[in-house]
């Protein structure tokens, strides 16, 4: 039998009041692990396919990292927070963002203002409630833009109320990504990644991580994806032909781009659920639908490849989606190309 180890007389922290032993909560935010989705290339020689698990952000999402790469410069710049005191954050947002800012104006005491269409998800709406943020609901029909416009007429009239924090033009949206996301592929990948794949919403992550990736190694391959049709199912992302171009958006960064149907996301998302154990979010679901499909061109051209994707939530937030149990075509095309 082991022997139990002795019991302290004193509890360390009492012995020591100043020393902590955990983290605070807003240092979490990012260095988020990769994970590998290999059920998906079990049959692509040479192929490696990974997804960067953003989900482990405190506020469930990629979007912390922007968010608090905005907040953060807004404090060091007194215009918010403690040198800006009742100054509210106003941003347009479709809900991640939201959720983001919510939760660093509840841990860091300033007011968050949100413009939001209304037909966002219940779990969202909830959420962002129990955050205590003020929503300002926007038309359905309108989507994100119609947000976008409030924020803007709000941030225009009432400058001495609100910091707009315009995530679609502010460069520290994508600087997070330049300076977080980046990094971290390449160091978890010991500079081994040949692709990068990421959704555009407000283009942040793409345009960051590509920048500095492309420093490190401009042979890597950097393909966006983005919905194939103005309306779509793929929350978090612009159909960029024909929405309002975030100014921070720069078309020719990309090798290449990759249009993904909603249906092909949806059939992803199950199969992951179903086949690798992983719950992801619809934008997720979609950003590894396109992966995929890199993973299978480049095995097909005998080619090694380390493949990386950001998932930018977890499924928790869309569980109320009908698809998970509705079967769709996509399911048995992807069905087809994943057969034993
Ligand atoms: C679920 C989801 N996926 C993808 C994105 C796109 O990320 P980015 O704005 O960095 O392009 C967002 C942005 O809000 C999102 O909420």
């Amino acid at each position: 039998m082991i022997e139990a180890p002795p019991k302290p007389t004193a509890s360390p922290a009492a012995a020591n009041p100043a020393r902590s032993f955990g983290t605070a909560l807003l240092d979490r935010i990012g260095n988020t692990p990769l994970i590998q989705l290999d059920r998906l290339t079990a049959r692509l020689p040479g192929v490696q396919l990974y997804g960067k698990a953003e989900w482990l952000n405190p506020g469930g999402s990629v979007k912390d990292r922007a968010a608090s790469s905005i907040v953060a410069a807004a404090r060091r710049a007194g215009q918010l927070g403690p040198a800006a005191p009742g100054k509210s954050l106003l941003d347009a947002t479709s809900g991640n963002t939201g959720i983001a800012y919510a939760m660093l104006g509840a841990a860091q005491g300033f007011p968050v203002t949100l413009c939001m269409p209304s037909n966002v998800s219940v779990e969202r709406k909830r959420i962002l409630a129990a955050y205590g943020a003020n929503i300002l609901w926007t038309d359905p029909a309108e989507g994100s833009d119609g947000a976008i416009r409030l924020a803007r007429k709000l941030a225009a009239e009432q400058p001495d109320k609100f910091f707009y924090a315009d995530q679609y033009g502010n460069d520290n949206n994508w600087r997070a990504h330049y300076y977080g996301t980046a990094n971290e592929i390449w160091e978890q990948t010991a500079g081994q990644v040949t692709h990068f794949i990421a959704s555009l919403g407000t283009s942040g992550t793409f345009m960051g991580t590509t920048r500095r990736l492309r420093e490190l190694n401009p042979a890597i391959q950097c393909i966006s994806m983005q919905p194939d049709s103005p309306f779509h199912g793929l929350e978090g992302l612009k159909h960029m032909a024909t929405a309002i171009v975030p100014p921070i958006y720069d078309p020719t960064l990309a090798d290449r781009n990759i249009d993904m149907a909603t249906e092909r996301a949806y059939a992803m998302a199950k199969w992951l659920g179903r086949h690798q154990g992983l719950l992801i979010g619809v934008s997720a679901a979609a950003a590894v639908a396109a992966a995929f499909q890199v993973a299978e061109e480049e095995a097909a051209a005998g080619r090694e490849a380390v493949i990386v994707t950001i998932l930018c939530d977890s499924a928790d937030k869309y569980l109320s989606e009908h698809f998970w149990t509705e079967p769709n075509e996509a399911d048995a095309a992807l069905a087809a190309r994943l057969a034993p």
